[in-house]
C-alpha cells in the first residue's frame, strides 16, 4: 500500500529494494531528540501566530513528550516503511492524538526540518569536541609545568637537532588544540542560525515566526535563504574538517608516543590502563590505544572526503543524495570523542623518564649551534665561517667517539686559536635551552610565560 504520508498520488507501494536504499531510520534516529525538540518549537510557534489553535497545539506538545519518553525508554515502534525520523515520530503522534497531529506539519517541510535537526546535532557535537579539547589542553599543561626545564632532544628529521624542554614540546600540542578548539567555536558560530520555517525550498505563505522557533531553539537567527537552508551541508564539512585537522595533531603525537616509548628510546612509560601484552612475547608492552588514535585520522578524513564528494555538483535546493550526510558525520563525531578521550586518558598517566630524556638530550652532538652561536659572538666569527670550524670539531669529536663538551680546550683551540675555556659553558644542554629566550622559545621561563598565558584562556 502507498505511503501514509505522501502516497495520496501513489496506488503501489515501494519495491523492498527501493524501501532499503531509501529509508533512513535505521541510523537517523539518532536525531530524535533533535527533530522533537524542533516539532515543539515549531507547534508552540504554530499556536502563537494562531495558524493552529490552541488546543491542538497542547496535544501535539503532550504528544511529543510522550513520544520522547517511549524513545527513550526504548518502547518505540521504529518503521522502515516510514523511512525516517521526522515521519516515524509524526505517524506515531497521529496514533496518539489523531487528527491534531495532521496540523504539526504546516508550513513545514521535512527538508527544512532535517536541516534543522542535523544542525542542532552537529552543533552539540561542537560543543562536546570543545569539552574534549579542553580536557586534553588540561592534561598536556600538567605535562608541560611538571617538566617545564626537563631538557630533552630536539629532532628534525627525526635526527637530533638542538636540545628543547619536555615543557616546550607538550606546549607545542597545546597550541595545535588550542587552534582545533578555536576551529570548532567559529563553526559552531557561523553553523548556529536556524533552517526552520525555510520549508521545502521557497518559504511558506504561512504567517511563521522565524525569529520565535530560532530562539526557542538556541539559534542566534534564522537562515537568510529558504534555497540556501535546505540545501547546503557546509555547517557538517566545517565540523568534518575541523575534526580531520584535530585528528591529525592527534594522530602526530600518537606517533610520538609511540616512538617515545620504544625501548630503544625510552622517553615515556604507557601505564598499563593504556597498554595491552602480547600472546607471544612476554616482554611486551604494546601502546596499542597510541596506535588506533595514530589510524583514527583515516576514518575521519574519509568522512570528510566522502561528504564533499556528496555535495559537490548538487543543484540546488534539497536532493535525497543529501540523505548520505549523516552516517559520516555520526562515525567521525564518534570516533573523535573516543580518541579525544583516550589521549587525555593516556597523557594524564603517562610516566615520563626525565634522566633518559636528558642523556639522550646531550648525545648526537645536540649543542653544536650553540659552539657555532658562541664563536660569532666572543670570537667575532662570521656565522659561516663559525658554522665550518664547528662541524670540524664535530668531526672531531666523532672520530674520537665523544661529545663536544668532551673536547679538550686544546683540541679545540688547534682548530681555532680564538677558543677560550668560555665555550664550555655553552657546551651543556641545560644552557642551551636557558639560552633560548626568544619569545617562543625553549627557555624554561618563556616555557612558564606560555603555560601561564594557557591557563588563563582555560580559565
Ligand atoms: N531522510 C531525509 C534526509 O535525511 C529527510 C528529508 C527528506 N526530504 C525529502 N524531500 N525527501 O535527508
Amino acid at each position: 500500500t502507498a505511503n501514509a504520508m505522501w502516497g495520496g498520488r501513489f496506488e503501489a507501494g515501494p519495491d523492498a529494494i527501493m524501501q532499503a536504499i531509501n529509508a533512513s531510520i535505521g541510523f537517523d534516529k539518532r536525531l530524535y531528540a533533535q527533530d522533537i525538540a524542533g516539532s515543539r518549537a515549531h507547534a508552540a510557534m504554530l499556536a502563537a501566530t494562531g495558524i493552529v489553535d490552541n488546543s491542538d497545539a497542547e496535544a501535539i506538545r503532550n504528544g511529543l513528550a510522550e513520544i520522547l519518553t517511549e524513545i527513550e525508554a526504548g518502547d518505540f515502534p521504529f518503521s522502515v516503511a516510514l523511512e525516517d525520523i521526522h515521519m516515524n515520530v509524526e505517524a506515531r503522534l497521529k496514533d496518539k492524538i489523531g487528527t491534531p497531529a495532521g496540523r504539526l506539519h504546516t508550513a513545514r517541510s521535512r527538508n527544512d526540518q532535517v536541516a534543522t535537526d542535523f544542525r542542532l546535532w552537529v552543533r552539540d557535537q561542537c560543543d562536546a569536541a570543545i569539552e574534549g579539547l579542553r580536557a586534553l589542553i588540561g592534561a598536556l599543561l600538567v605535562q608541560a609545568e611538571a617538566g617545564a626545564d626537563w631538557v630533552m632532544p630536539g629532532f628534525t628529521h627525526l635526527q637530533t637537532a638542538q636540545p628543547v624542554t619536555w615543557g616546550h614540546h607538550m606546549m607545542a600540542y597545546v597550541e595545535m588544540l588550542g587552534r582545533d578548539l578555536s576551529r570548532f567555536r567559529d563553526a559552531r558560530t557561523r553553523m548556529n542560525e536556524c533552517p526552520l520555517g525555510s520549508a521545502a525550498l521557497a518559504g511558506t505563505s504561512f504567517p511563521i515566526d522565524r525569529h520565535m522557533t530560532a530562539a526557542a531553539l538556541g539559534f542566534d537567527r534564522p537562515t537568510a535563504n529558504s534555497l540556501d537552508a535546505v540545501s547546503d551541508r557546509d555547517f557538517a564539512l566545517e565540523f568534518l574538517a575541523a575534526s580531520a585537522i584535530c585528528a591529525t595533531h592527534l594522530s602526530r603525537l600518537s606517533e610520538e608516543l609511540v616512538i617515545w616509548s620504544s625501548a630503544q628510546f625510552r622517553f615515556v612509560a604507557m601505564s598499563d590502563k593504556w597498554s595491552t601484552g602480547s600472546s607471544i612475547m612476554p616482554q611486551k608492552r604494546n601502546p596499542d590505544a597510541a596506535e588506533l588514535i595514530r589510524a583514527k585520522i583515516g576514518r575521519i578524513l574519509g568522512a570528510t572526503v566522502a561528504l564533499f564528494t556528496v555535495m559537490k555538483g548538487l543543484p540546488l535546493a534539497y536532493s535525497k543524495d543529501m540523505q548520505e550526510d549523516k552516517e559520516q558525520v555520526f562515525d567521525a563525531a564518534d570516533t573523535l570523542m573516543l580518541a579525544l578521550a583516550a589521549m587525555t586518558g593516556m597523557i594524564s598517566d603517562l610516566g615520563v623518564n626525565r634522566a633518559n630524556l636528558e642523556a639522550a638530550a646531550a648525545s648526537g652532538f645536540s649543542t653544536a649551534t650553540d659552539l657555532a652561536d658562541w664563536l660569532v659572538r666572543a670570537a667575532g666569527l662570521p656565522f659561516r665561517d663559525a658554522h665550518h670550524v664547528t662541524g670540524t670539531l664535530v668531526a672531531q669529536a666523532e672520530a674520537k667517539g665523544c661529545d663536544l663538551p668532551d673536547l679538550t680546550l686544546e683540541d679545540m683551540q688547534a682548530v681555532h686559536p680564538a677558543i677560550t675555556a668560555e665555550v664550555f659553558g655553552v657546551l651543556g644542554v641545560q644552557n642551551s635551552v636557558a639560552s633560548r629566550q626568544s619569545y617562543g622559545g625553549t627557555a624554561p621561563d618563556q616555557v612558564r610565560a606560555q603555560i601561564a598565558r594557557w591557563k588563563e584562556i582555560l580559565g
